[in-house]
């Protein structure tokens, strides 16, 4: 990563914990085009639109209810009733989206138990309809948590999945074991802002954890505990590898999936579609934009450059 960038992306990512910002953001008219390029739109009904015409070009997909870091118990409950209604709404319209919901949305910083009881609600409709639940990753202050809510609605029985970011030093234990349980797991790079005793924080070092670690999860080994990896990646290069590592390994195509998301890369759907891959398309909607959106601009610092050139028109 060049040295200019990279102080961009830790800018970015410092900002996009701070509120205020998004405020003076939303005044500039120029914000909504850019954000709508990430963010399908403010109701439900954006996110299903955009998922219908995904699964009919024969993409898989996910939806997310964009907030985090909610205060209040009902808050927390609201967010659960969004997706609720979401995964009514789909199953009605005969869609497969599956929620990939964020812990701090559904009250971890208010009270765990109440995290993991709306987590459960929604696991238990996503369920009635044969949908499994992702359960994003989030700053490292959550992993434990996260890794533990997920292990809790597993041992009861309920779908879900979680999701491993390779810049965590961490991962790797934390992946294995999960790949061992047979778990179905994300594997993402990682999108927040952490520190060097936590994370890797060069390229190149986040790229060779990732490339591990999806070779782990092609190993035959997680195959035969029924490990499901979800590939969540716009790097082309990683893409290529985990074709062409699943070809070595001659891994069945239903073994693994690539997931992207909405507005970043599309061009490349053709190009793993051509390969008979699944891909899954992962969908936020509403009001709540400002983290996701900073972040999304943090890994590829020329959209600011856009935003910044733009300003005033
Ligand atoms: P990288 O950042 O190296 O980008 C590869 C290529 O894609 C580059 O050419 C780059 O320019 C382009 N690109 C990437 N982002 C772009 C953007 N925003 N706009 C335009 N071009 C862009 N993270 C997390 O911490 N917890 C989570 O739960 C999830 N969940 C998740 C789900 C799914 C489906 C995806 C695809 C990603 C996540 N992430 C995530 C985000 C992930 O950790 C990571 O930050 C981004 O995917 C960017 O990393 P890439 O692997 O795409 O590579």
């Amino acid at each position: 990563m060049r040295a200019g960038a990279g102080l961009t992306r830790r800018l970015l990512l410092a900002l996009s914990a701070r509120p205020a910002v998004g405020e003076a953001l939303e005044r500039m008219p120029v914000t909504r085009p850019l954000v709508r390029r990430f963010v399908a739109g403010a109701e439900p009904e954006a996110a299903l639109a955009v998922a219908e015409a995904a699964e009919r070009r024969g993409l898989r997909t996910a939806v997310t209810y964009l907030g985090e870091n909610v205060r209040t118990r009902a808050a927390a409950e609201a967010a659960a009733d969004v997706y609720l209604e979401v995964l009514d709404e789909a199953k009605r319209r005969g869609l497969r989206c599956a929620p990939s919901v964020k812990l701090t949305q559904l009250g971890l910083d208010v009270d765990p138990a109440l995290c993991l009881a709306q987590t459960r609600r929604i696991a238990d409709r996503a369920g009635e309809h044969g949908i499994t639940v992702w359960i994003d990753m989030e700053g490292s202050a959550y992993t434990e948590a996260a890794l533990d809510a997920h292990a809790a609605l597993r041992r009861e029985g309920r779908g879900v999945a979680c999701v491993i970011q390779a810049y965590l030093r961490r991962s790797e234990a934390d992946f294995r074991a999960l790949l061992a349980a047979g778990a179905t797991v994300r594997l993402c790079k990682g999108a927040y802002r952490e520190p060097a005793d936590v994370a890797f924080t060069t390229r190149d070092a986040i790229d060779a954890s990732y490339a591990r670690l999806m070779d782990a999860a092609l190993d035959a080994e997680a195959r035969r505990a029924g490990a499901f990896t979800g590939f969540a990646t716009h790097d082309a290069r990683l893409i290529e590898r985990v074709m062409s590592s699943a070809r070595a390994r001659a891994v069945p195509a239903d073994a693994f999936e690539l997931q992207m998301l909405y507005g970043v890369r599309a061009e490349l759907h053709p190009w793993i579609r051509s390969r008979d891959l699944a891909l899954r398309l992962l969908v936020p909607f509403g009001l709540d934009w400002y983290g996701y959106f900073m972040r999304r601009l943090a890994e590829r610092p020329a959209n600011l450059l856009f935003l910044l050139r733009s300003r005033g028109r």
